[in-house]
């Protein structure tokens, strides 16, 4: 029998409107009269949602500062001026309220609040995170990274160089999810981020970390972006789409927290690290240009994602149905514009560079280096 572990998953409350009632959650988790930091980006805030949020929490019997100064690919100095306003201000909870970045930037404020230490300390998980964090709430404004339910918090140096943070102190205590909150993103960053977490859970539940627990989350999660996507792009208001999607990305964060990712994502990072793309593009343009490769390779692992997409059990066809889905939801596959003087050999040698390693070894193909040269052809000439 398959030995697995299936993670912790955070307290998870739905609803539309349900941010009303974050003083209660805030109670909760970190008791009555919380002096909450919450951790917000300025986009969010210019929408009013952060003043709702603060709001919501005041009226709870709770303080709540504000530090929402998290810009995309979020940096460890922002950590660091955040940890001392929540040491100054006494916070005992940090609400993280945002996209990925607000959610990746609050989990390690939050788990490093307390610690004397700097937060450079933990990059790339060399000493365990404290046991004895703030706690924390994640309220994700977009549907794609999942990292409200993950154990992940990526941020970068000064000069751009990402560090990944890992353990299980980055868990929320508890994940509010609201889909009035996520209305207001654009349909291009609707579709790169739902296609994120679409990419998620079908390497989740196809790569060599697999497993039927797992799995639960992962095609419950395909199903989803199957069924809501589209509406969610065409129509942002749609409510019942837009928790669709939040649903998705939050089982997708669990699945990846259980199995991690695939070739894909090791694409997606080395192309990322060369050209200034949206992840959940790259990830679509990396699996869109290599799921027939992989499929070859894997067919028992891609069947029950075909099954969860309504194609049968018929994982060759999966590629056209995954190529089709991407452009249809506003996805630009070509890189033709975008990717001048970087070629095949170039974006080979970043897939085979030590940051993306796990990703390689994880895909049931194997990926030899003979593979990564052709394979990072096939994405850099999609059309
Ligand atoms: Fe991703």
């Amino acid at each position: 029998m398959t030995q697995f572990a299936l993670a912790r998953v955070p307290a998870i409350v739905f609803g539309a409107g349900r941010i009303a009632s974050l003083g209660e959650d805030v109670t909760e988790v970190a008791g009555s009269g919380a002096r909450v930091l919450v951790v917000a980006d300025s986009g969010v805030s210019a929408l009013g949602m952060t003043a709702q949020v603060a709001a919501a929490i005041q009226a709870g019997g709770h303080t709540a500062v504000v530090f929402d100064d998290i810009q995309s690919n979020p940096k460890e100095s922002q950590v660091r001026t955040a940890i001392g306003l929540a040491q100054s201000k006494g916070a005992t909870a940090v609400v993280c309220l945002g996209g990925g970045s607000a959610v990746d930037a609050g989990k390690l404020i939050a788990a490093t609040a307390r610690c004397d230490d700097d937060v450079t300390a933990f990059r790339l998980a060399a000493r365990p995170l404290p046991a004895s964090g703030l706690a924390k709430i994640c309220i994700p404004t977009t549907a794609g990274t999942g990292s409200e339910t993950t154990a992940v918090s990526v941020l970068s140096d000064d000069s751009g160089v990402k560090y990944w943070y890992w353990g299980s102190a980055l868990k929320a205590d508890r994940v509010v999810l609201d889909p009035e909150l996520t209305v207001a993103l654009p349909a291009h960053l609707t579709a790169a981020t739902g296609v994120d977490a679409l990419v998620h859970a079908i390497e989740a539940c196809t790569n060599r970390n697999a497993f039927a627990a797992n799995d639960l989350y992962g095609l419950e999660a395909i199903r989803l972006v199957g069924r809501h996507l589209a509406t969610a792009v065409a129509e942002p208001g749609d409510l019942a789409a837009r928790g669709g999607m939040l649903l998705a990305a939050a089982f997708a964060g669990i699945a990846i927290d259980n199995a991690g990712t695939a070739l894909a994502h090791n694409i997606a990072h080395a192309l990322g690290s060369l050209v200034p793309i949206h992840h959940g593009r790259a990830v679509a343009i990396a699996m869109a240009a290599t799921l027939e490769w992989n499929v070859e390779g894997n067919a028992q692992g891609f069947a029950k994602v075909a099954e969860a997409l309504g194609l049968g059990r018929d994982p060759k066809r999966l590629p056209a149905w995954f190529d089709r889905f991407v452009r249809s939801v506003g996805i630009k596959v070509s890189l033709a514009d975008e990717a001048k003087g970087v070629d095949a050999a170039v974006l080979a040698r970043r897939m085979a560079s030590p940051e993306n390693a796990a990703m390689r070894a994880a895909n049931v193909r194997p990926v030899t280096d003979e593979d990564l040269e052709p394979l990072a052809g096939m994405v850099l000439s999609a059309g």
